[in-house]
């Protein structure tokens, strides 16, 4: 840490930075969805929500979200699959069940009060401290602080912490000078207004320096490096995957099947294939993952196009055909997924899919599919559907 850092503030200039955040947010405070009520559940679903996309995007899923489960209840009493479709495109699926299964567990076993203990509140599947913490203090307004990444920012910009932002010393100290900002009684205003001062002013690049109520004690920006805060570690190498996927439709209807539990998007649905393995070519990968997920087998590829997507620091090429069946439906014997459906191309539309098969669907739709006005390009696969 620089010289004159964390360190050397005080608790009274703490508490002056703590006052000085709750003064800006009540002038600057952003008009999100569930701090009209601060309802436990909406704080609860938008950290869940949060925690995957930026704030924009958040609140669009969260709204369409609170139409479709608008309480505690009406999230216990649906079907996975739904829950799944109303998260489609926000990432880290296992959220969005854990949301589902601690549900059903307040209404279970708090009488769908959502707790208020932060241990009773880490009891619950998907919620660690991080969100415990948001929901004690954004919700119940206890005096604990939440550290996110925009606090992490600011902090480490006020106090020109010069050590890498992730490391555990680093992390210790951020939240020791947090906690000691927050002034009590006003934690959910204090917390919420470093997440919006970290979205609004002290933004990752070209922070506004001149409009932040924390300028006059930012050491980051009294040596000019305000930029280079927090400092992080270089980003994961990129590791590149080329995979292959199979559009099986027959007799008007798609062979989907949906992923194992204990699988990478475990409980999405897809389109079987799998990884293009060295030296073959794609359309052949089709046909051995369709034998060996399935046991159908596929035959005549047609190619429809290659679609990227990224996760974690995967970056995968996934290219999609067009495939038949070479005789009537047999027997299917799933080896790769815990369940198979032939669904019409309508209720393909109803179920939650990976980016990459999410991509290919749009291409789909795109380009017209059975029983819809415009007809896919691949006319001869489409006729046989
Ligand atoms: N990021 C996560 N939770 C938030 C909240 N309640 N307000 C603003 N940004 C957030």
């Amino acid at each position: 840490m620089a010289e004159n850092d964390t360190s050397s503030t005080t608790s009274a200039q703490n508490s002056g930075l703590g006052l000085a955040v709750v003064d800006w947010f009540a002038v600057h405070a952003r008009a999100l969805p569930w701090r009209s009520t601060y309802d436990p559940y909406q704080v609860w679903v938008s950290e869940i929500m949060l925690q995957q996309t930026q704030m924009e995007r958040g609140t669009e899923y969260f709204l369409r979200w609170m139409q479709r489960f608008p309480d505690l209840s009406a999230l216990a009493t649906a079907h996975e699959d739904e829950v799944l479709k109303m998260w489609e495109g926000l990432g880290y699926y296992a959220r969005a069940r854990n949301l589902h299964r601690a549900a059903r567990q307040v209404c279970a076993e708090y009488a769908g009060q959502i707790p208020q203990d932060m241990r009773q509140l880490q009891l619950l599947p998907g919620i660690g401290p991080y969100t415990a913490a948001a929901i004690a203090s954004i919700a119940y307004n206890q005096d604990v602080c939440v550290v996110d990444a925009n606090v992490e920012r600011i902090m480490s910009r006020v106090c020109n912490v010069d050590t890498p932002i992730k490391a555990k010393a680093t992390q210790t100290r951020i939240r020791e000078v947090c906690q000691d900002m927050l002034p009590l009684g006003q934690s959910r205003n204090f917390n919420q207004g470093l997440m919006d001062l970290g979205g609004l002013v002290c933004t990752p690049r070209s922070p506004l320096c001149p409009s932040c109520p924390l300028a006059t004690w930012c050491l980051a920006r009294a040596a000019g490096v305000q930029e280079e805060r927090p400092v992080v570690s270089p980003p994961a190498t990129p590791v590149y995957i080329t995979m292959a996927t199979g559009v099986l439709c027959h007799a008007g209807r798609f062979f989907v099947q949906k992923r194992k539990a204990d699988d990478i998007w475990a409980h999405l649905w897809e389109f079987p294939g799998g990884v293009v393995e060295e030296n073959e070519d794609p359309a052949d990968t089709v046909v051995r993952e369709y034998m060996e997920e399935t046991g159908l087998h596929v035959t005549e590829p047609e190619y429809i196009g290659a679609f990227q997507h990224s996760y974690t620091r995967y970056r995968v090429t996934m290219h999609a055909f067009f495939v038949r069946l070479d005789a009537d439906p047999r027997t299917v014997e799933l080896t790769a997924a815990q369940e198979y459906r032939w669904a019409t191309w309508d209720q393909v539309l109803t179920l939650a899919f990976p980016a990459g098969h999410r991509k290919l669907i749009a291409a789909l739709k795109q380009s017209g599919m059975p029983g819809h006005s415009s007809g896919p390009r691949h006319a001869s696969h489409r006729t046989q559907c």
